[in-house]
């Protein structure tokens, strides 16, 4: 059996470590053969790849980012783009693949296995919005590294006696700010969910200085004031999958919270720093499993699922319930938070 490997949407770290266990189990247990198509769908449509073995795969289990490149390219969106995989498949005389990806790539997956090829899907994205599975790899080390950033924003807020803004990534789901925010006490958490008040985040800015300390405040970048912002002239870039490039909330509230209270503030727009370097040690388990159970799922021939976290067992789910919904911070959960606000 030949199986094929990609990697779609953005990259976040963990990638490297299924790719790997893809290809350990694969080679040793099943004597399979594998190959890696290069840039997500981008690959298996212009029939580009890589063969992939253990040489291929030592060392990568550490690393962030994924060896094979990635892309947000939809085969969906361009004309006869589902043929155009199935010709390659069919050429490369791969059986199967293997597709790493979000919400987005496990949607072209779904249509590939409606279209009758055989496909299975990991799910990955730091921003853990997919519904069908408890945690996804890369959100770990995500979160990680935006509790540092809070936590070295703390030092400098205290002696500055500044407000401090951070923003984190999260279009529609508020998971990084929420756990970020938790871990490193932040003075308030604006997330996608709930749209907030301004003169309410004022409120607990100033309740921050009356209590003597400086506020920290965590946003997602997906976050926005009830009512929304004003409109932006022009047109908004997006992406092949119809997502706005986001981020300014932070810089919007640091403008407006100086203005409001008078306070000095400053935001740091945390970026892709949240999405590079080495997964912590839960996301490179998380996705070494992920890429055990997927190779053995081919094996079975469980195809059209995708591999999810349960509890600590990892198990099979529909493709459809993959994508079916989104995963987003259920508002009993952010009551526990408020507790702490202001
Ligand atoms: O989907 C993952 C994600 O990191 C989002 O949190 C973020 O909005 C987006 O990707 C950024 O995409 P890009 O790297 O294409 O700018």
């Amino acid at each position: 059996m030949r199986i094929g490997v990609l990697t779609g949407g953005g990259d976040c770290p963990g990638l490297d470590a299924v790719i790997r266990s893809v290809v350990r189990r694969g080679n040793s247990e099943y004597g399979y053969e594998v190959i890696g198509y290069r840039d997500g769908w981008k690959g298996p449509m212009e029939g580009d790849w890589m063969p992939l073995g253990f040489e291929q795969v030592h060392g990568i289990l550490t690393r962030g980012g994924t060896i094979l490149g990635s892309s947000r390219t939809n085969p969906v969106k361009v004309d006869g783009g589902i043929e155009q995989i199935r010709a390659s498949l069919e050429k490369d005389g791969v059986d199967g693949l293997i597709a790493i990806g979000g919400e987005d790539t496990l949607g072209v997956a779904r249509h590939l296995n409606d279209a009758g090829i055989k496909v299975i899907g990991v799910p990955k994205t730091i921003d853990n919005d997919l519904d069908a599975t408890d945690y996804t790899f890369g959100f770990d080390t995500a979160v990680n590294i935006a509790m540092d950033a809070i936590d070295r924003l703390r030092t400098t807020a205290e002696s500055h006696h500044r407000v401090m803004i951070l923003e984190v990534m999260g279009r529609h789901a508020g998971w990084i700010a929420f756990h970020s925010g938790m871990a490193g006490g932040a003075d308030v958490i604006l997330i996608p969910e709930r749209d907030f008040d301004i003169e309410e985040v004022c409120g607990y800015v100033d309740k921050c200085f009356e209590n003597g300390y400086a506020a920290v405040i965590c946003c997602a970048e997906g976050a926005k004031p009830i009512g929304g912002f004003p409109e932006v002239p022009g047109e908004q870039e997006t992406d092949a999958f119809g997502h706005a490039r986001l981020g300014g909330v932070a810089h919007w509230l640091e403008a407006e919270i100086a203005d409001r209270t008078g306070r000095d503030a400053r935001a740091t727009v945390l970026g892709h720093i949240q999405r590079g370097g080495t997964p912590t040690a839960f996301d490179r388990v998380l996705a070494t499993r992920l890429g055990l159970h997927a190779i053995k799922a081919a094996h079975e021939g469980d195809w059209g699922k995708m591999t999810a976290l349960r509890s600590t067992e990892i198990e099979m789910v529909p493709l459809e319930d993959a994508v079916a919904e989104l995963k987003t911070v259920p508002p009993e959960l952010y009551a526990e938070a408020e507790v702490f606000f202001g």
